[in-house]
């Protein structure tokens, strides 16, 4: 099928610019706020043994590698971010995810502050290397059992955990076997699934199996910009995309046998993709990435199908009944969204493509382009392409300077981030008007409670709600937008 990509979006920061395409033959419709009719309820209360409400979710989300720390306590192995972040001139200022937020030390203090902020649904990730260290194999009780704190903790509070198993933390010692380029990857992944159902089953309704399979494959495995830095150019950005999807149908399966009644998922970045010009070499360029970014993974998922325009290139990849493990439907898809793509034909970098320029004068911190009509394209993408699945989405949010005034150090001070609470609140209105267009939004997390290790660009990107002082002692300050969200989560209505 041939779908004429739209949108650009991108992390563009230096030389990383991650657009996700999404190609959508929908006319871009112009929407606007107008939330009132919605029904939404500010909280989630309920035992997380429920299936999935009609209720709106207000969340926040976060991942195991940017926030816990404690990298080397009770047991837990390296992961591939604590090694790659190690070598020099791949993470801004030398920074490593070591201490991160500390939260392994001060959930706590965290899950104090999602109390306070009101929200009904917390997102986190699993850290693989804490709870098998070997990858395989032998367990550890000590990992597990930080995670059947957090989630009593989080129960008790009344805010429904909904761990996802892999946010691109590989353990290391799978890295060695070849980590996403090995076939056995599958079976790994479905081991450590089925281990954390039966571990956290009894208490833990909603799971999330990837994060962002193309993201990761894309810098992780083909420019090298994110762990493992490996620069496989296209054809290692195809094999980790496809052992991802085959491990992700695999694992998918695997949880549902193992205990009934679960609302299982995924997380894909999607982005709709414009091409630059109206040049055909541009259109195509875009058609491309828009295959790459959004189709490998969506059309995998959802239709066991793989885009056509990629076939030859995967052709040696894909074995046997691969496609039909890989079409896994879903309870709830997971969808992050942060800014469209726009491409252009440019021999050199990875599928012949680069990045054009944005159709915006705002853009975050990041260099990231302010495009909050895209959440909404991809909704009615998913609506009238993919037979409207319940959609959560599972990061939305903004890097901004964040200059705090007053005493930070003490937990004090104030961060009036005004253009981070403009960001979201534009991006939820979207979302909102799609939703009363029909779409099937079940939720939304704010990308994220913390300021917190953002990848190769260490600390100096800030996604929080809360400030994180990370020149001292990792003291925390909620910032104006954390006000903000927790207005949003108590009435359903982003002012
Ligand atoms: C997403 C990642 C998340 C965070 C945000 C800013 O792609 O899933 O970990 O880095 O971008």
């Amino acid at each position: 099928m041939v779908l004429l990509a739209l949108p650009e979006s991108s992390r563009q920061n230096g030389s990383t610019m991650t657009q996700k395409p999404v190609a959508m033959p929908i006319a871009r419709r112009a929407v606007l706020a107008g939330s009132a009719m919605l029904p939404f309820l500010p909280r989630l209360s309920l035992a997380d043994t429920a299936p999935a409400s009609d209720r709106f979710i207000w969340g926040v989300s976060t991942s195991a590698a940017q926030i816990e720390g404690a990298v080397t306590e009770d047991g837990r192995s390296e992961s591939i971010w604590d090694v790659y972040a190690r070598q020099p001139g791949r993470v801004a200022d030398g920074a490593t995810p070591a201490v991160a937020c500390d939260h392994y030390h001060r959930w706590e203090e965290d899950v104090a502050l999602m109390q306070r902020l009101g929200i009904g649904a917390y997102r986190f990730s699993i850290a693989w290397p804490r709870v098998l260290p070997e990858g395989i194999g032998a367990q550890n009780d000590k990992g597990w059992d930080f995670y059947a704190r957090l989630v009593d903790a989080l129960l008790k509070a009344d805010i429904r955990p909904m761990p996802c198993l892999y946010h691109w933390d590989l353990p290391q010692v799978l890295q060695e076997k070849g980590g996403w380029f090995n076939r056995d990857s599958a079976a790994w992944l479905t081991e450590y699934a089925q281990a954390a159902v039966r571990r956290l089953g009894d208490r833990v309704n909603h799971w999330f199996v990837l994060n962002e399979a193309a993201v990761h494959a894309v810098f992780g495995h083909g420019s090298g910009e994110h762990a493992p830095g490996v620069t496989g150019g296209d054809a290692g950005v195809l094999k980790a995309l496809h052992h991802q999807n085959l491990a992700q149908g695999s694992a998918l399966r695997a949880m549902r046998t193992e205990r009934a009644g679960l609302t299982l998922g995924t997380v894909l970045s999607l982005q709709p993709v414009v091409p630059d010009s109206d040049r055909d070499e541009d259109r195509q360029a875009a058609i491309r990435w828009d295959a790459v970014w959004n189709r490998v993974t969506l059309d995998g998922l959802m239709r066991g199908a793989l885009p056509e325009i990629l076939a030859p290139q995967m052709a040696d990849l894909v074995e046997g009944d691969d496609l039909a493990i890989i079409k896994a439907p879903v309870d709830i898809l997971g969808m992050n969204y942060y800014s469209r793509f726009t491409v252009r034909a440019q021999p050199g970098w990875l599928f012949g493509i680069g990045w054009g320029k944005a159709r915006t004068d705002r853009f975050t911190a990041y260099g990231w382009p302010v495009e909050p009509e895209g959440i909404g394209e991809v909704l009615r993408e998913l609506k009238e392409l993919y037979g409207n699945p319940p959609v959560l989405i599972t990061e939305n949010g903004a890097a901004y300077a964040d200059v705090p005034t007053g005493d930070v150090s003490k937990g004090g001070g104030r961060i009036d981030d005004q253009d981070r609470i403009a960001f979201l609140r534009d991006h939820v209105r979207v979302m909102q008007k799609a939703i009363a267009d029909g779409c099937n939004v079940k939720g939304y997390c704010a990308w994220s409670l913390l300021d917190n290790f953002e990848w190769q660009m260490g600390y100096r990107m800030r996604f929080g709600l809360v400030y994180v002082n990370f020149a001292g002692n990792r003291e925390r300050t909620p910032k104006t937008s954390f006000d903000w969200f927790r207005e949003v989560a108590r009435s359903g209505v982003p002012a």
